[in-house]
């Protein structure tokens, strides 16, 4: 099988790394070989056991030389690389890709010319780095009918929240810590807002409830950087940690949800155990229940290591007849409104601290019809106080009535974040 590598960068590198030392590994590896590889910069110093001789700036050529039979992307960046992966399917070739970003936005067209040439498209590597997901998802749950999926896909974020909870430091700090150990981009913008774990979840979504993709801005999704101490110190008292997470759940009536946003992540939950940069996929299915799969979600050697399991995958011909790699169309999901959306909240108010406050903030919450768990009085600063409140189930849209009241009611919404459930309401398990 012979193959192109396009990029030899963080995952580029790891992937030579394996192909190129073999013993102990899947016997199937002697069959790829690799005849190219592209790069930007033919002057930069590199591994000294690539030759000199693979290496090319010019990936179009590459791609279209008739000997490829795979096309293997690494390269990041989106409308740059596009024009080689359409290349590459229209010529007949399978592609392997790591890029979320390009795939998540260009699914459909990619995997429309899949289909048409009969090649397969892989992307392992795309949704949880080193994790496996997709194979053991598709493969091995089949049975089930899938539910949920929850998870903490973004390492970066993941590794703030985890030093902002374990030292008690802000989240500017955490970010300066994660970038100065490699966990962070300089631009940290799409991991911490949140895009990075969006496209993760458009694609997982997709292959896990097996519909076409849903579009990125139909993803309701919110990032990390409002979190405080403050936050993180309540969800500690009331038994909780915060977590950034990618939910896509499917309701009684077969309507989908997805949302990336912080939610508080009961303490006992496997997912509140996820720390660092690690990722951890928690699936919800009957008759299985709840199967988590956890691990590196990045990392040269990880992200690697689903790279050349998809080659594999093709060297064994192992995925064949799945309409998502071979292109298949699929049912356009129908999506839940955010408001329409069930879920318990926590609501950090700053109120005026006087008597009667109390009584305010229920009233405003009953008139929306939404109930309380529980009101807890934090701190007083001078004329201002806070108060913590732990909503029971209500839709979305009764919690945005009540924060409108309570808005005209001169009270200040500090945070609003979602309480994970163990299980998905209404979906008890026999
Ligand atoms: N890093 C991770 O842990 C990780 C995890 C999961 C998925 N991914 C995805 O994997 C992809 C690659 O990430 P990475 O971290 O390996 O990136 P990287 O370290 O920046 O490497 C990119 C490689 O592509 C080459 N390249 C870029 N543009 C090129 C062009 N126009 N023509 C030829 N070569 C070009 C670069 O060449 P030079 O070497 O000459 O600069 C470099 O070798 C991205 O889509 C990323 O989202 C990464």
């Amino acid at each position: 099988m012979k193959v192109a590598l396009l990029g030899l960068g963080t995952v580029g590198a790891g992937v030579w790394q394996i192909l190129t030392d073999r013993a102990g590994r899947d016997p199937l590896l002697e069959q790829v070989t690799v005849v190219g590889i592209a790069v930007r910069d033919l002057t930069k110093l590199r591994d000294p056991s690539v030759p000199p001789a693979l290496l090319t700036t010019d990936a179009m050529v590459l791609v279209s030389d008739p000997e490829v039979e795979v096309v293997v992307e690494v390269l990041g960046g989106v409308e740059s690389t596009l024009p080689l992966l359409k290349t590459a399917l229209d010529q007949g070739k399978h592609v392997v890709s790591a890029n979320k970003a390009l795939l998540a936005r260009h699914y459909r067209a990619l995997t429309a010319l899949a289909r048409q040439r009969e090649v397969y498209l892989l992307f392992e590597a795309a949704v949880g780095g080193g994790i496996p997901l997709i194979q053991p998802v598709r493969q091995c749950l089949g049975a089930n009918r899938l539910r949920r999926l929850v998870g903490v896909i973004n390492g970066t974020t993941n590794y703030i929240l985890t030093a902002m909870t374990q030292s008690g430091v802000s989240y500017t700090q955490a970010l300066k810590e994660a970038q100065a150990f490699g966990f962070a981009e300089q631009d940290p913008t799409a991991d911490v807002a949140g895009h990075d774990a969006q496209e993760k979840l458009a694609l997982l979504s997709a292959l896990v409830f097996r519909t076409a993709i849903v579009d990125l801005a139909d993803i309701p999704r919110e990032g990390i950087t409002g979190i405080v101490s403050e936050d993180l110190r309540y969800a500690k008292e009331l038994g909780y940690g915060i977590k950034l997470l990618a939910l896509a759940e499917k309701n009684a009536a077969g309507a989908l949800y997805l949302r990336v946003s912080p939610h508080f992540v009961p303490q006992a939950h496997p997912l509140n155990r996820v720390q660092g940069a690690d990722n951890a996929v928690l699936v919800e299915g009957e008759p299985i229940g709840q199967v988590m799969f956890s691990g590196p979600g990045a990392g040269s050697g990880p992200t690697a290591s689903a790279v050349v399991s998809d080659i594999l995958n093709i060297v064994a011909r192992q995925t064949f007849q799945d309409p998502h790699f071979m292109g298949e169309p699929l049912c356009v999901p129908e999506l839940l409104p955010a408001l329409e959306h069930r879920g318990r909240f926590y609501v950090r108010l700053e109120v005026p601290d006087q008597p009667g406050v109390i009584g305010l903030v229920g009233h405003a919450f009953g008139t929306a019809a939404v109930s309380l768990e529980s009101v807890v009085q934090k701190a007083s600063q001078g004329t201002r106080a806070e108060l913590v409140v732990i909503t029971h189930w209500v839709k979305e849209g009764q919690l945005q009535q009540a924060l409108q009241q309570l808005r005209q009611l001169g009270m200040e919404i500090g945070s609003v974040l979602r309480v994970l459930d163990e299980e998905t309401p209404g979906h008890q398990f026999s």
